[in-house]
């Protein structure tokens, strides 16, 4: 086999956010937009990368330089999937990768991270290594972490496993949970977030205030567990609620923005069960959840507000080779 074609979904955070940084649980839902990277095996022991979507073309490098030089961004994360994977398992030809994604890396659905697993996925399938998920896991939250320092994996749990999962930083826990369907409306702030610094001016925020800080992460892990319970009983009220409560914590950590807030008011306004921020916070997009008889209204109020909807189905399928 000398290419092969391998696609990871994106992600949305549905509890726990910022908490699952420090040692709690989240729940995540993969979402059915993709990310597909096309891997071909070379002879000339180079590395080779094309992703228009983040506006690479024609970008190379020796394989013995990788991880080294200046690295434009939109390389980073493929870069540094295959330095880690060729460390651990050396290959003796070049690797050429053009990825193609079904979303715009602004949206904070997780590109990065599933560019990273479809990478790695790809490369362990055509060496013949064939890792299995947590291998896969834990060699992709390495190249997360190479890059970005901190995070907790959920977005790469969620590229490999899909579903819906009940996780715990660094995937100490990555339990897949069997729910039919979330109905969630998606609304995009317009505004990108900067996850990085995000999390640095929390983890200030800890410095300051340690106590107060561990006793919104000690909430927010009540909250994710009892979330859980009730998700599994399909007893979307209380889901609702548990988003709403969520949400205040998550403004009480001072990652919730205008834009934010004025989206999920006006679809508290129109009916949704409960709505918050979804993943870092400072932008990106917001989740609500509603029933059949609610959704027109609440996506239509969203939009009034200034948000934009995004026709995301959540609990999408896994890191997959596509034939
Ligand atoms: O910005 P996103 O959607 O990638 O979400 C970040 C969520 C955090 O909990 C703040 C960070 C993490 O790695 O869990």
């Amino acid at each position: 086999m000398k290419k092969i074609k391998v696609s990871a979904p994106g992600k949305l955070m549905l509890f726990g956010e910022h908490a699952v940084v420090y040692d709690r649980p989240c729940l995540v839902t993969a979402v059915d937009q993709r990310l597909k990277a096309t891997v071909e095996i070379t002879d000339d022991n180079m590395f080779c990368l094309d992703a228009p979507e983040v506006d690479i073309a024609g970008y190379q490098k020796p394989m013995d330089c990788l991880g080294t030089g200046e690295i434009p961004s939109g390389a980073k994360f493929v870069e540094f999937a295959v330095k880690n994977f060729i460390e651990k398992y050396p290959l003796t030809y070049g690797v050429k990768v053009t990825t193609a994604s079904d979303f715009s890396s602004q949206f904070g659905f997780g590109s990065s991270s599933a560019s990273t697993v479809c990478v790695l996925k790809a490369l362990s399938e055509l060496s013949g290594k064939k890792l299995d998920n947590k291998k896969l896991f834990d060699l992709s939250y390495k190249t997360v972490l190479d890059i970005q320092g901190k995070g907790s994996g959920f977005d790469v749990a969620a590229a490999i496993y899909g579903g819906t999962l009940y996780f715990v930083t660094g995937g100490k826990v990555i339990e897949p949970l069997t729910i039919n369907e979330i109905s969630l409306v998606i609304g995009y702030t317009g505004i990108k977030a900067d996850t990085v610094t995000i999390m640095a001016s929390v983890f200030e925020k800890m410095k300051a205030q340690p106590e107060r800080v561990e006793r919104i992460y000690d909430a927010i892990e009540k909250l994710t567990e009892d979330a859980k319970i009730k998700m599994l009983e399909g007893d979307w009220e209380r889901v609702g609620k548990f988003m709403d409560f969520n949400q205040e914590y998550l403004r009480d950590l001072g990652v919730s923005s205008e834009k934010l807030e004025a989206l999920i008011l006006a679809a508290k306004h129109a009916g949704a069960l409960g709505a918050k921020l979804s993943g870092a916070g400072g932008g990106d997009c917001m989740i609500a959840l509603v029933t059949n008889d609610t959704r027109k209204f609440v996506e239509s109020a969203i939009e009034k507000a200034g948000g934009q909807i995004m026709h995301v189905k959540p609990n999408a399928k896994g890191v997959r080779v596509e034939v």
